[in-house]
């Protein structure tokens, strides 16, 4: 029997030239996000104030299967991409399973995520339109970056808001967008009225990325040529990251593999959206049925404990209402937690899978996940990020349920990115100083609590 290879690389040619549109095949499409003056559904033209026009017919636009990825984009992409596929098989052995374990590692790039799939088109876009500057929040900073090194590469003055325990955790960061001539800002700031309020609310505040996106948006609409770009939740970014997926399972074909189960971490949605897409087509068109598993922080457990609502996407309540599993946008998760994955929502696209019944989801604590990556980093020898180390999480779980069964299951997994600026984080893991922070019920209710009402359909 042919042996499959450690690696498995596409070349530049069998790269796909059309992003997936999840939505043209879901038997239902996810509500429509809701005007926050008017609470009616919102339209493109609505939106231009503060997105790119490109990317708010993106937004909209729930029937285009396939979208071709404009050339200039396929040619940056060539510069990270393909990324590999890889047969784990080490973390197998270690293991002692009969499962098949593969990921798609995403790290192999500045940022050190997948992110820079997203950011890469929304530049692309933003530059089309003529646009003089952008601005973002980030979390864990992958985004931040990405997002500069694009708009570096195509010349658009960016700043970011950066949430301030972040910022504080991974001074790095700053330095690194700075090398791409980014503007960074620790968030919430004194620099817009949202920042301001906030902090009068609560001056210790360690921010959210629902506040940052109060401060980018804010920033965005009172600048003249400036738009907000965002790094996950939204459909737009959900199709560009359906090249996770779409890759994976072209190199998965060429080893006549597919998964039984495919797994990626939950933070706004978007690598998991992008890593399941395909497999997720042939659910939603009966042609396979693999599970497919969401893996969130124990902290800031969205799908898991969430509730399905029209929701704000940031603190500030000045972005439209989106209906998702969320924990109130007031929610500001616990600031030990490590991860990337402190969003008080989730992508809609998801969300709306997850209600249906197509997917399931977890939620672990940081102290499992941590255990999960370094096991993960000794036998496959990447450092993987605290996000991504959720989805290792879940794919050893499942693992170890075959090695009970004695199932031969074929898992894949997104390993969105590496973990080199979160050493503070393996620090603490390694002292035995982590500690896990659960929500009690009281603390989601008062998130719940402030959801806002919406006349007719939620009251
Ligand atoms: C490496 C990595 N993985 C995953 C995520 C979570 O984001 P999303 O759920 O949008 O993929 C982040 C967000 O910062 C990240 O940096």
């Amino acid at each position: 029997m042919k042996k499959i290879p450690h690696r498995i690389y596409l070349t530049e040619d069998q790269m796909p030239k059309q992003w997936y549109n999840l939505r043209a095949d879901m038997k239902e499409i996810p509500d429509p996000m809701l005007n926050p003056q008017t609470f009616k559904p919102a339209t493109a033209e609505e939106l231009y104030p503060v997105f790119c026009e490109e990317l708010a017919k993106q937004e909209m636009d729930d029937s285009t299967r396939y979208v071709d990825i404009p050339e200039e984009i396929q040619e940056f992409y060539k510069m990270f991409r393909p990324s590999p596929l890889i047969r784990a098989y080490n973390l197998e052995e270690a293991l002692g399973t009969p499962a098949k374990i593969y990921y798609k590692f995403e790290g192999n790039n500045t940022s050190g995520s997948h992110k820079l799939n997203s950011a890469v088109a929304q530049a692309y876009y933003a530059k089309e339109q003529g646009l003089k500057s952008l601005t973002t929040e980030t979390g864990a900073g992958q985004w931040g970056t990405a997002l500069a090194e694009a708009c570096s590469y195509y010349n658009i003055p960016l700043t970011v808001y950066m949430v301030k325990c972040s910022y504080e955790q991974k001074p790095f960061r700053k330095a690194i967008i700075e090398t791409f001539d980014g503007n960074i800002i620790p968030s919430p700031s004194t620099t817009t009225n949202a920042g301001r309020a906030i902090l009068e609310k609560d001056p210790d505040t360690t921010g959210s990325l629902g506040c940052a996106i109060s401060e980018a948006v804010e920033k965005a609409v009172t600048t003249e040529g400036c738009k907000y770009v965002l790094g996950s939740v939204l459909n737009q970014v959900l199709l560009h990251q359906s090249i996770i997926g779409l890759e994976s399972k072209i190199a998965m074909e060429s080893i006549d593999e597919y998964p039984d189960i495919v797994i990626g971490c939950a933070g706004g949605g978007s690598n998991l959206g992008g890593v399941i897409a395909p497999f997720m087509q042939d659910k939603l068109t009966g042609k396979a049925n693999p599970m497919i598993i969401a893996v969130e922080p124990a902290s800031c457990p969205s799908l898991t404990r969430g509730r399905y609502a029209y929701d704000f996407c940031d603190v500030g309540k000045i972005t439209p209402l989106a209906r998702m599993y969320t924990l109130g946008s007031s929610f500001v998760p616990s600031a030990n937690h490590a991860g990337g994955l402190r969003y008080h929502g989730m992508s809609p696209i998801v969300s709306k899978l997850y209600h249906d019944g197509y997917m399931e989801a977890i939620s672990v604590e940081q102290t499992k996940v941590f255990e999960a990556a370094t096991l993960f980093a000794k036998h496959e020898t990447i450092l993987p990020a605290p996000e991504s180390a959720h989805a290792i999480y879940g794919a050893i779980e499942e693992a170890l349920k075959c090695k009970e069964s004695g199932e031969e299951k074929t898992i894949l997994f997104g390993l969105t990115g590496t973990g080199y600026f979160d050493m503070m984080a393996y620090e603490s893991y390694l002292k035995g100083t982590m500690t896990d922070y659960i929500p009690t019920d009281e603390d989601l209710e008062k998130g719940f609590s402030e959801l806002p009402k919406v006349l007719g359909i939620q009251e």
